[in-house]
Parts: structure tokens; C-alpha cells; sequence
């Protein structure tokens, strides 16, 4: 730490030259992130879904999910359908023992029916057990395909998708969504359809049993398919209301925490937590609204159950002491007495699901429509695999922009041979790292055209433009797990040799033994238990495991610890050792030693060539220079100047 003063073009890079350029930059990428963390909830843009109930395509999709189980689904259905209609004949026997048995005092017959009876039941209750397996077994199976197909999907799609969308939204697909689809799913299709066929069956063997009491009642049938019509329509809406707002609860929730570093940086605490609350409060008050009407409902539906009771079992009793050919036995009447109970429970549990199944309806809707949604960068159709690239990079007047209509590059053009090494400086939102995202074609540039070996990079597959990249970023994304893992995550039948052979070559081998547990020391999640700068340089091994012929890196603008960086700075030059490299730069030993200094300011190229020519030019790179080396003298601490 002796020396603070860099020493441009000269072999060792001191430990002063490893100090940041970017105090500022950090500070405005600071600031950037609390926008980014911390968007006004009540400004927020609702969900893409229009409210809409039960839709049949919907439902239909559905079930298009249950094809590959349809053997078992049909057995399930097979045996629930007997099991229905054993259940719906128990009435029947209730009437034979009370007509028939008993007027005859005939203990045979009654015990007779009744022995009928209890094996319809029993039958009934086997069968349906075995059809709520079989549902059961369906219905997990798709929501699990339903899930999977979520995460691949969400793999594939474009950067952009995941600017513009909340990680408490793409979370909340593969989470919440599917909990609720899954109680629908799982009994949902089986559970409406039987409650239908109970409901008409109930009522078709009441007009088969006696058309006065089943007209006595069947106006009351109208009178529940309108209330019906006026709840859906209630809790249709309030529902998808409902959902919204809890949405943003667990989108707030997820993003505070996501932040909870910049939170306690900024003393947020307060005033996250109050908006927190006004979110829950409109939730809270939704879920009370959504209560209400089934508070509302429920009742009605048992309201009308009794009234039919009173009717049958008073208007049957009148019936059953008229004399003539039209008296009622009183066997009848029970009989119609316990199916109307059949007609009415499907009514009442279908009230009480329809609640899951609009829940259900609206996040098949938001699953549906991000398994719709088509990757905006694809291959395109005659798109070819790479050859093993040399590396020479083109990009001939290239614009972009995140909106098309304003563009952050603006006709960037550049060559870079194979294997040199080019550096990206310039101040920050100067277009450093979309630079980088384009030539990794992580959005679709406008304009212009990107060659690799002069091969357009569309005309490429997406994945074989990617296995010939090695790819760091600024936040060196580590998975949880071991280094090992990590370091074979690109090449995952890379030997542990072929590892540690690479760990050599970059000079680290010692560094990842020294840990607790060597190579098998987790990292945590994203690399959390580590440090930065052991974070880079597995990022580092595993690039040189994986070989690629370009490669990409967006330097972390954080400091890292003199020892770890010194590592750092030597294992980086061995990696771009044959290898064509784009390098955001901020480390001056990095930036001096690059066979070209490219300086960019709002999306143009101003300033380009080596270190020495750009000095001698005496124009912005001079000058940022002049301030870093002023800066370094002048202050010791550990953030250095502004490159600017
Ligand atoms: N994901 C994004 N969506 C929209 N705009 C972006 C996105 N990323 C960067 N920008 C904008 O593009 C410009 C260039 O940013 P960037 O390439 O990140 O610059 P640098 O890496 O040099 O700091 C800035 O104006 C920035 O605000
Ligand atoms: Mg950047």
C-alpha cells in the first residue's frame, strides 16, 4: 500500500492504481437503484388482465393441461359416476322401507332395503374416494407441468420482459397463482361437473317421483340461478380486485426486501412501511368486501334449502291425506324430502367454490398470458449454430434503444480484432453495459449490425452465440451452492481436475483451498457468504473452464480487498490471453493495459485509442487521467475520482 501513484504503462500495477474511478458513479447508481427499488406503489400500473369470470377458454385450456393424464383421469371420472348415481338412489330406498316395509310389517323387506341402502352408500363413498385420488393425482401433475412450463418459459425471455416487470409479479406466477389454480385444478373439474350431474339428476327423479311436489319446489330453481347470475357478477369483479391488491402487497414486500440494504442506507424504514400498510389497508378492505357478498350469499342459499323442506314436507303432508287416486304415500315424500337435499348441496358447496374457481380463473388468465408472451429476442428461422469463432467483433452503426424511440447507442461503430482487448470508460448511463448486452444480444438492436467473425449476430442461434461468450457482469452472479459447482456451472462434466487445473492457471488454486471447506465451501445465496472479489474470480474459473473465444465483462464498480484484487487484476490478464475482450473498465490497471481505450458519452464514441495516444491527444481521456492522478495524491482514502 506504499504507493498511491499510478504508473501508466508499466508492468505491476501498483495498489494504487487499483483504487475506483467511480465514487460518483456509485453514488449515482445508488440513487438510480432507490428510483428502481423504490417506485411509488399508488403510480403503479395494474395488472395486463381485464376482469372476466369463468371463462370456457379458459377452463378449456385448462384441461388441455390433463391430456397426458387422461387414462387415469377417466377411470377417476368412470368411478366418481357410478359412485353418483349409487348415491342418488338412496332416497328410493327410503321410500320402499317406509311404504313398502313397514304398512306389511315385513322385517325382511325392510331390513332387506335397508341392507340395499347401506350398500349404495358404502359404494358410493368407495367410489368417490377413488375418483378424488385419481382427480387428485391429475390435478398435482398438471399444476406441476403448469410450474415447470412457467420457469422454462421465464428462462427464455427477453431481457426486456424482465426490466418493465416486478419480481413480485414473475414470483407471484410460479407461487401464488399456482396455489390457487391448484385446488380448481386438482378437484375443480371433477367437482363441477358432479355437482351439476347431482343437481339434474336430484331433480329429474323428483319430477319421476311426484310432478306436484317437484313443481311446488321448481320455482325456486330460478330464483337461485338469478342469484347465482347477481353473486358471479358481484365477486367476479370484487375478485379480481381483490387479487390486484394483494398482488402489490407481495410485490411491495418482495421489493423491500430485494432492498433492504439501500432501505437501511437510505432510512427508508418509516416511510416504506407506511405505504406497506396503505397497501394492506386497501386489501384488507378488499377481502372484507369479498366476505360480504358470500356472507350475503351463503345465508340466502341456506334460506331457500329450508323453505323447500317446509314446502315438501307440508305441502307432501297435505298431499298424503287427500283420498282418491292422487294421495301421496308418506314414503314419497321422505324420499323427495332427502333429495331435495341432493339438489340443494351442490348449489351451496358450488357457492362456496366459486370463489376459488374465479381466483383460479384469473391467475389461469395471468399464466396463460406470460406463457403466451413471445421472447422479443428468438432465433430467428434460418438461424445457424456458430462455428468455433476467432473473435473478431464488429459493430457497424448500431443504434439502440430500451425504447425504440430514444435511443441510449447511437450509430456506434466498432472493430475489434481477434484477441485483442478493447475498454469501455465513460461516465455512467454512458451506454457502457447496453454495449455489452448487445453484442451478448440480450435486446434486439434497431439499427445497424453486430458481426461476430463476420457473421451477423442474428443469423446465429441464440445459444450458440452464448456458449462462445463468457459472460461476467457487474453484480458477478454466483448460484447457492459450493465454488465448485459454481465454477463447473457453464461445462457441468467438467472434472474436478479440469478445475483445479484451471484454478492454477489463474493462480487461485490456493485461494479456494484456504477456504473452510476448500472448493466445497457454499457461497450462499447469490454468493452472499463470500467475498466480491472471490466472487470475480469464480467467475473467472469458470470462463476459463468454459473456453469461450469472446469475452465479456462489466467491472464491479465496488471495492475488493488489496490481497483478493491483486489476484484479481493477474487472473484477468491470463484469461484475456487469446481471447477477444470487451471490458467496462474502472480499474486504471485494466483500462491502461487494453490494446484500445474506447470513451463513450451518451451513447457515442468520442475518444479511441491506446492509453499513451489518448494522452498524447490530450482530449476527455486526458483529462479524466489528470483528475484520477490529481485525485490520488491529493486523497488517500479509498474511493477514488470520477471518470468523467
Ligand atoms: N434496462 C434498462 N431499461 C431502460 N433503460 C435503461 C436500461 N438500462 C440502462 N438504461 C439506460 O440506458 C442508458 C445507458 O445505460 P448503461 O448502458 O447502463 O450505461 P453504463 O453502463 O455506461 O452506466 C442510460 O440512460 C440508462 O438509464
Ligand atoms: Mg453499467
Amino acid at each position: 500500500m506504499s504507493n498511491h501513484t499510478p504508473k501508466p504503462l508499466t508492468s505491476a500495477p501498483s495498489s494504487g492504481t487499483q483504487k475506483r474511478l467511480s465514487a460518483a458513479t456509485q453514488a449515482a447508481e445508488k440513487i438510480h437503484a432507490e428510483k428502481e427499488l423504490f417506485p411509488d406503489p399508488r403510480d403503479d400500473e395494474d395488472e395486463e388482465i381485464s376482469v372476466r369470470p369463468i371463462s370456457a377458454a379458459m377452463t378449456y385450456r385448462l384441461i388441455g393441461w390433463l391430456k397426458p393424464y387422461l387414462p387415469l383421469y377417466f377411470k377417476g371420472l368412470l368411478c366418481g359416476l357410478v359412485g353418483l348415481g349409487c348415491d342418488l338412489f338412496t332416497p328410493l330406498m327410503a321410500r320402499k322401507i317406509i311404504d313398502v316395509g313397514i304398512p306389511s310389517r315385513d322385517v325382511e323387506v325392510i331390513l332387506g332395503f335397508a341392507a340395499i341402502w347401506a350398500f349404495l352408500s358404502i359404494a358410493a363413498i368407495l367410489l368417490d374416494a377413488v375418483q378424488i385420488d385419481a382427480s387428485n393425482r391429475c390435478g398435482e401433475r398438471v399444476i406441476m407441468d403448469l410450474r415447470r412450463a412457467v420457469f422454462d418459459h421465464l428462462q427464455n425471455l427477453s431481457m426486456s420482459f424482465f426490466d418493465r416487470t416486478k419480481l413480485g409479479r414473475i414470483i407471484t406466477r410460479g407461487t401464488s397463482d399456482m396455489e390457487s389454480l391448484r385446488g380448481p385444478v386438482v378437484s375443480g373439474i371433477n367437482t363441477v361437473a358432479f355437482n351439476f350431474i347431482l343437481m339434474f339428476g336430484a331433480g329429474a327423479l323428483i319430477l319421476y317421483t311426484d310432478w306436484r311436489l317437484f313443481l311446488a319446489v321448481a320455482w325456486l330453481a330460478p330464483v337461485l340461478t338469478l342469484a347465482n347470475h347477481l353473486y358471479r357478477e358481484k365477486i367476479g369483479v370484487q375478485h379480481q380486485i381483490t387479487r390486484q391488491g394483494y398482488s402489490r402487497v407481495a410485490s411491495n414486500l418482495a421489493e423491500n426486501i430485494t432492498g433492504v440494504r439501500v432501505v437501511s442506507a437510505f432510512h427508508r424504514q418509516d416511510v416504506n412501511l407506511e405505504r406497506f400498510n396503505e397497501l394492506q389497508e386497501i386489501n384488507t378492505s378488499n377481502n372484507i368486501r369479498s366476505a360480504h357478498y358470500s356472507g350475503i350469499y351463503q345465508p340466502f342459499l341456506e334460506f331457500i334449502k329450508f323453505l323447500g323442506q317446509v314446502i315438501i314436507l307440508g305441502y307432501g303432508g297435505v298431499l298424503c291425506l287427500s283420498g282418491g287416486p292422487d294421495r301421496l304415500s308418506a314414503g314419497t315424500v321422505v324420499a323427495v324430502f332427502f333429495l331435495w337435499d341432493k339438489f340443494m348441496n351442490p348449489t351451496i358447496n358450488m357457492g362456496n367454490f366459486y370463489n376459488q374457481l374465479m381466483g383460479a380463473m384469473a391467475s389461469a388468465e395471468r399464466v396463460f398470458a406470460l406463457l403466451d408472451l413471445k421472447p422479443e429476442v428468438q432465433d430467428r428461422p434460418n438461424a445457424a449454430p456458430l462455428p468455433r469463432l476467432k473473435g473478431h467483433i464488429v459493430f457497424d452503426g448500431v443504434t439502440f434503444g430500451y425504447d425504440p424511440a430514444r435511443p441510449v447507442i447511437h450509430a456506434l461503430s466498432l472493430d475489434i480484432e481477434a484477441g485483442k482487448t478493447v475498454a469501455l470508460v465513460g461516465a455512467t448511463g454512458s451506454g457502457k453495459s447496453s454495449t455489452i448486452s448487445l453484442l451478448a444480444r440480450f435486446y434486439e438492436l434497431q439499427q445497424g449490425h453486430i458481426r461476430v467473425d463476420g457473421i451477423d449476430i442474428r443469423d446465429a442461434t441464440i445459444t450458440s452465440l452464448h456458449k462462445q461468450m463468457g459472460l461476467v457482469l457487474q453484480v458477478n452472479y454466483l448460484f447457492s451452492g459450493t465454488i465448485m459447482e459454481n465454477i463447473r456451472y457453464p461445462v457441468p462434466e467438467t472434472t474436478d481436475e479440469q478445475v483445479y487445473e484451471a484454478a492454477k492457471a489463474l493462480d487461485v488454486h490456493d485461494l479456494f483451498t484456504a477456504l473452510p471447506n476448500g472448493y466445497n465451501t457454499t457461497v450462499g445465496e447469490r454468493g452472499s457468504q463470500v467475498s466480491l472479489g472471490l466472487r470475480q474470480l469464480v467467475c473467472f474459473t469458470r470462463i476459463l473452464v468454459a473456453n469461450p473465444s469472446i469475452f465479456l465483462l462489466d467491472e464491479a464498480t465496488s471495492s475488493i480487498d488489496t490481497v483478493t484484487e491483486m489476484k484479481v487484476q493477474t487472473a484477468l490478464e491470463k484469461i484475456v490471453k487469446g481471447r477477444t475482450t470487451l471490458i467496462v473498465a474502472h480499474r486504471l490497471s485494466t483500462i491502461v493495459k487494453a490494446n484500445c481505450i474506447v470513451v463513450l458519452d451518451q451513447g457515442r464514441i468520442i475518444e479511441k485509442g491506446t492509453h499513451s495516444e489518448l494522452l498524447l491527444k490530450g482530449g476527455h481521456y486526458a483529462l479524466m487521467y489528470d483528475k484520477f492522478v490529481s485525485h490520488q495524491s491529493a486523497d488517500k482514502k479509498d474511493e477514488g475520482p470520477v471518470l468523467k
